[in-house]
């Protein structure tokens, strides 16, 4: 074997657990493996899990914080009028560069998947192409699936459609769209025909920004939902956002969720981002603005979490956590039970590896020896911790090392060192 790591705990509750990885591939996962590495790790009871994925973001305009000016009143519209000041004066190079850090920042973290939705409405393509590129850059290290965006709307942006198809044409994999940013309902619910239709004929996966609003009578997903169905593009469509359900009508939603479980829609909330760019027209009480994750999970609807922007024209923070995501879409969607905080978890993990149509991903034998060692006991804490990445492991290979969080106390009578796990 290349590398044993011993006495692992997994995500799904079993411990004293080793795994054994050989030729970039997981060869066998059990208790007290009778097998020679060339190296070991010993996980003494730490956290084993695969790696986290980031179901929706955008790599186009992240680390791009302050050009050329910042996000005065902090709100979406200002964030899009302020990305169409910056587009134009992208450069390819540097764009490159931003993109390939934040890569560096997400493999610290132990984010070894990205969705990002790339922008295609400018007409050079150029951040099209720059993606592109870092895609075949980092892959060894990192999966980086893009979705043509026509962010400045599908029909509203005269050159869009032929753009997606360009860009599609070039290598990106997924068809996006924004329908609620269309002129109207009807253009919102004709773009979706189109790029529904353009996808299935493609063979392509579809995620959409969709519903991005606090209007509940936004119901874009609806009719994605219908031409999903129609089209028979079943478990290969996503709608991501989808903020206004957070303010639609109780009953709408409860005829609205089974027509997305039988067309097999799954869901990506952005927890750091809805909470901080929806209900901005509200004085109080404050809508929280983000999807209603657990009734969907409850539906039996896929429901994953993406971190959707750091340090951009929409957002000023973030730095590559998914454990920050998941831990505030824990708060914001109050599921505080011991299950729900465990599918807080897989929403970072497992269930975006479906929604990403990943192979290879997960714990079993034969899968990718692609895993973290987290600095905490279980899901909970990791999430509770935001727990360091002790190792990150791509391929079989040690990628990024952090070192366990501790503090060094002076105090009479007390420990010199604490690291904030629960002491029995
Ligand atoms: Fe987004």
């Amino acid at each position: 074997m290349d590398l044993v790591i011993r006495n692992a705990s997994l995500p799904d509750g079993r411990q004293g657990i080793d795994i054994a990885l050989e030729a970039g591939r997981i060869a066998a996962v059990g208790p007290a493996l009778p097998l020679n590495a060339h190296q070991e790790i010993d996980a003494a009871g730490d956290l084993v899990t695969p790696p986290f994925i980031d179901a929706h973001f955008h790599l186009d305009a992240a680390l791009s914080h302050g050009l050329p000016r910042v996000n005065r009143s902090g709100t979406l519209l200002e964030g899009i009028a302020l990305w169409g000041e910056l587009k134009p004066l992208l450069t390819q190079d540097a764009l490159i560069q931003r993109a390939l850090q934040y890569c560096d920042w997400a493999v610290a973290r132990g984010v070894l998947a990205i969705r990002s939705h790339v922008d295609i409405c400018d007409d050079r393509l150029l951040a099209v192409e720059a993606l592109l590129q870092v895609k075949q850059q980092v892959a060894p290290y990192l999966d980086l699936q893009l979705v043509a965006f026509p962010q400045d709307g599908l029909l509203r942006c005269p050159t869009a459609l032929a753009n997606l198809k360009r860009a599609i044409a070039l290598g990106v994999e997924v068809v996006g769209g924004i329908p609620h940013f269309e002129r109207t309902m009807a253009d919102g619910a004709e773009s979706i025909r189109i790029l529904c239709e353009f996808a299935a004929e493609q063979g392509l996966r579809v995620d959409m920004h969709c519903d991005e609003s606090d209007d509940p009578l936004s119901r874009q997903i609806e009719t994605l939902t219908y031409h999903t169905q129609r089209l028979g593009l079943h478990g290969r469509v996503t709608g991501s956002h989808l903020t206004s359900m957070h303010s639609m009508d109780n009953y709408y939603v409860s005829k609205l969720l089974p027509l997305m479980r039988e067309a097999g829609v799954a869901a990506i909330a952005n927890p750091l981002i809805n909470i901080t760019l929806q209900g901005r027209h509200d004085t109080y009480p404050k809508r929280r603005g983000m999807t209603r994750v657990p009734e969907l999970i409850a539906a039996g609807i896929d429901v994953a979490f993406g971190h959707d922007c750091v340090m951009d024209p929409w957002y000023s923070l973030g730095s590559a956590d998914m454990l920050e995501v998941a831990q505030m879409g824990l708060h914001v969607a109050q599921m505080t039970s011991q299950e729900a905080m465990h599918a807080c978890f897989l929403a970072i993990t497992e269930t975006p590896a479906r929604i990403l149509g990943l192979e290879g991903y997960g714990l079993a034998p034969g899968c990718h020896a692609d895993l973290v060692i987290l600095d905490a006991a279980n899901p909970i804490e990791a999430i509770r911790l935001r727990a360091a990445r002790r190792y990150v492991i791509r391929r079989g290979k040690i990628v990024s090392r952090s070192p366990a969080a501790h503090a060094t106390l002076t105090l009479p009578g007390r420990p010199a060192q604490i690291d904030f796990r629960l002491q029995r």
